[in-house]
């Protein structure tokens, strides 16, 4: 560490979480020195001069230890410059378990480029590489611990709840927390379909099948309560209803929130809730791979204002074909149906995206 005349910033004590908002914001804040505190003052480093209403001027401040910011830079002295091309930059985190994805060819650098990423990133506690792809009926998929803490489960945070789960025995996408909001929105937003009174908005009782974890239920439920009557869960993977149960306390959602989580085969249990009178006011499929063979239990337990979420992956020249999947099955039940919207909530491969249809029962 040295010490450098550099260009500071210089902000009563009062107005220092304001300006270090505002510098972050801008990009301004010059991260490569020490901010210095002395007297009344402080003096963050700037990059470059700007109009302000405070002192810029030369000050002598402290270098920080410079951190590499990609895992690329951190690489550079461990990989050679073949490998350094190969290394896929782009990773996902689940809480503080960062998963890669490492090329057969580089592997056996793996270790080390695990722990080049725990050295830039502060926060990941865990670094595992991906083994495979989702598979069978509970969509997960193998991860081979690489560096870190010796551990797969972990609290997730997004859209103002938290998730526990263990990233290899239950299916979740950090990647769909904006669809998860998406859904949220349009319960909170929602006006009665049955009233043209607005003040006798109707609260919504939702379906969410394959329910994983919980996500859906608790984004949902967190974010959107005044709307809701009730929510139902089903999942198949008894590993997957734990964690839910779990997260639904974690949230407290368990007190008045009216869900409840079934650990069952959507298959077996939908005819159950359909015989006992249950009709939704909305109702998730969140299950991309062979959603439509599903789609005759979710008309089932649908009344005309049903909104359905149809999750499909499809190529963005055949989007058409899960219109025509929804048409089909609603013709065969002799129901009608209404398209709303089809949204693209995230790629799966090339030229490939995983769509929700939001379709309407009339
Ligand atoms: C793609 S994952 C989605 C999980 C969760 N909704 C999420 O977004 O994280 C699909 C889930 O459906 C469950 N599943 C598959 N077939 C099922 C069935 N017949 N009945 C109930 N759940 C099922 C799997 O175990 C898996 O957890």
């Amino acid at each position: 560490m040295g010490v450098i005349k550099i260009l500071t910033i210089k902000v009563p004590l009062k107005d220092a979480n304001k300006v270090k908002t505002i510098l972050i914001r801008n990009e301004n804040l010059d991260n490569s020195y020490k901010t210095l505190k002395e007297g009344l003052f402080v003096y963050f480093p700037v990059k470059t001069l700007f109009k302000t209403k405070y002192e810029l001027i030369n000050k002598e401040l402290e270098t920080l230890e410079h951190l590499p910011h990609s895992l690329k830079d951190a690489l550079k002295n461990i990989l050679t410059k073949d490998e350094l091309e190969k290394v896929k930059t782009a990773y996902d985190c689940i809480g503080d378990i960062a998963i890669l994805e490492i090329d057969r060819e580089l592997r056996k650098k793996e270790k080390e480029i695990a722990n080049a990423l725990l050295n830039i990133r502060r926060d990941i506690k865990t670094v595992v590489r991906k083994e495979g792809s989702h598979e069978g009926t509970f969509r997960v998929q193998k991860m081979k611990y690489l560096a870190g803490e010796n551990r797969k489960e972990t609290i997730h945070k997004e859209n103002n709840i938290r998730l526990k789960l263990d990233i290899e025995k239950v299916y979740f996408s950090p990647r769909l927390s904006l669809e998860r909001m998406r859904i949220a929105e349009l319960v909170n937003t929602s006006k009665s379909r049955e009233s043209k009174n607005k003040k006798s908005e109707k609260k919504e009782d939702i379906l969410v099948m394959f329910s994983g974890c919980a996500p859906y239920c608790c984004v949902i439920a967190k974010n959107a309560a005044e709307k809701i009557n009730s929510i139902i869960g089903i999942e198949i993977n008894p590993e997957g209803h734990k964690y839910g149960i779990e997260n639904i306390k974690l949230n407290k959602l368990d007190n008045g929130c009216n869900i409840n989580l079934i650990n069952g085969d959507v298959k077996k249990e939908i005819p159950k809730l359909a015989k006992m009178g249950k009709r939704f006011d909305r109702i998730l499929m969140p299950l991309p791979k062979h959603a439509e063979d599903f789609l005759p239990e979710a008309l089932a337990v649908s009344k005309k204002g049903t909104i359905i979420h149809f999750y499909d992956f499809l190529h963005e020249e055949k989007f058409n074909d899960a219109l025509e999947k929804i048409k089909k099955v609603c013709d065969k039940a002799k129901k009608k149906c209404r398209i709303l919207k089809i949204v693209k909530c995230g790629q799966h491969s090339p030229r490939t995206f995983r769509i929700c249809v939001d379709f309407e029962v009339m």
